[in-house]
């Protein structure tokens, strides 16, 4: 099986805010080292470059605005992310809704500073719309399962099936992640095998006890 690529969203939890985003991103380095699994971190934009500073794993924001470099105050741009050592960006995130026009300005935007951009969809209609817009991934996520501990890969694998179906049709070059209640090897697996390039998760790792374990089982099945 191809290494899938994992990207763990700390969102805002407390579990994965200031010194414990190091320590999930410590672990994810480790796991990532022993397994060959790209392994990456979204972490709030504060940690964004204390992370790319001192881990080698890939870091990305959670959300970034279309605006170009100039007076739009309180905006986070695109070459901000650069410069603070982001490789992209999650895009319309199902808790960051965007309009079609602010999604496409994100990407553009992203991809002006070579950064990649992940764009978050909930069904197999906006995946085509959002590869359509060219990204380096589309991330399938049905909003109902997120956070839920249920699995997008066991309960709602048709939805990825389909989602893969349609934004190939579109665009043959995206990459596919899916997410919502990833929490084991055999999730990460069923995602695979379904044509995805990997996962995009969040809970099972910030909110685990020992996230290294939940780390390890993910890459399990490789
Ligand atoms: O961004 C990942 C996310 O929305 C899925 O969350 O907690 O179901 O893994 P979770």
């Amino acid at each position: 099986m191809p290494k899938p690529f994992i990207l763990i969203n700390l969102k805002t939890y407390s579990e994965g805010a200031g010194q414990r985003s190091h320590a999930i991103a410590e672990a994810a380095e480790i796991v990532a080292h022993e397994s060959g699994a790209a392994i990456g971190i979204a972490p709030a934009y504060m940690n964004i470059h204390p992370l790319s500073v001192h881990y080698s794993l890939p870091v990305y924001a959670q959300h970034v605005d279309g605006s170009a470099p100039g007076a739009h105050t309180g905006a986070v741009t695109a070459e901000a992310l650069r410069m603070a050592g982001a490789q992209g960006s999650l895009v319309n995130h199902s808790e960051r809704r965007l309009t079609l026009a602010d999604i496409e300005a994100s990407v553009a935007a992203l991809r002006d500073v070579r950064l990649a951009a992940v764009v978050c969809t909930n069904n197999e209609q906006t995946t085509a719309a959002a590869a359509a817009l060219g990204p380096a991934y589309v991330a399938i996520e049905p909003p109902e399962l997120i956070g839920s501990g249920v699995s997008v890969s066991k309960a709602n694998p048709d939805i990825i099936r389909r989602s893969v179906d349609a934004a190939r049709k579109v665009n043959p070059d995206v990459q596919i992640l899916t997410g919502a209640g990833i929490q084991s090897g055999e999730c990460v697996k069923i995602a695979m095998d379904l044509g995805t390039s990997g996962v995009l998760l969040a809970s099972s790792v910030v909110k685990a006890k020992a996230p290294i374990a939940v780390l390890r089982d993910l890459v399990s099945l490789l």
